[in-house]
């Protein structure tokens, strides 16, 4: 069954990079909603940006990879879509404080202790388990000690009940076939917990996103883990 899932998502997403259809706001410009305020933050804790290494896990076509380095950030990228990465490149062209790679975030990432920020802006939401936890756990081997992780990602909604994915609290949207994890509160702190993050900053905005062609109201989980 999950290898099955996990076939179908990555599948899906290649196609939806090739050929954009439902998710809007991978293909936008604009950063995602929390990352103006993250660059505040790590300036806020006396990080210099150019001394300060940032990974975007599932960057899509690049656009918080992007607004990173153009704050001055060292920014390394991945995605597993070949033609997002492509894409991600022809944006930028030559800029040093800056890197795309094609990967699978599910499999281990081989990066150890070499950043000082992981951001994962609705992608690991979109990792079905054991890939997502996988996620996680390359992501705190990836990280320095006192690293950051910026987790953005939908909140558990009636989706959950209407239209259930293959674990708990997770979503299969009918349209595409795609896979979603909407964690409650009490389980996006424990599992983060449970692969060394402490949780130092959680709000709950009420958001606004395009999912499957459509603006949809509903709440974003934006916390601050540190390693
Ligand atoms: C909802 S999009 C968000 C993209 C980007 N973070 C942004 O906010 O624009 C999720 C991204 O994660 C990527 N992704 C999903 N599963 C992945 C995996 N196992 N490995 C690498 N990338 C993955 C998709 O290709 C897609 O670009």
């Amino acid at each position: 069954m999950i290898a099955s899932v996990m076939r179908s998502q990555k599948e899906l997403w290649i196609e939806e990079h090739k050929d954009p259809r439902f998710l809007v706001r991978v293909h936008a410009d604009k950063p995602s909603g929390p990352i103006p305020g993250f660059v505040d933050f790590l300036k806020e804790k006396q990080l210099n940006p150019e001394q300060t290494k940032i990974f975007d896990a599932g960057c899509g076509k690049g656009r918080n990879s992007i607004y990173l380095a153009d704050n001055g950030f060292k920014v390394v990228g991945g995605d597993f879509a070949p033609k997002a990465v492509i894409d991600a490149k022809a944006k930028v062209g030559e800029q040093k404080n800056l890197e795309f790679r094609e990967m699978d975030l599910g499999e281990p990432w081989g990066f150890e202790k070499e950043f000082d920020a992981v951001i994962d802006c609705d992608t690991s939401i979109c990792l079905p388990n054991p890939e997502r936890e996988q996620m996680i756990q390359s992501a705190h081997e990836a990280l320095k000690s006192g690293g950051y992780y910026l987790f953005y990602g939908v909140a558990r909604t009636e989706l959950v009940n209407t239209n259930p994915g293959p674990e708990p609290n997770s979503v299969i949207f009918p349209e595409t076939g795609k896979f979603e994890k909407q964690y409650t509160k009490e389980e996006l702190i424990e599992v983060f917990a449970r692969y060394g993050f402490h949780l130092i900053n959680l709000v709950e905005p009420t958001g606004s996103d395009v999912v499957e062609g459509k603006q949809t109201t509903f709440p974003m989980w934006v916390a601050i883990f540190q390693k």
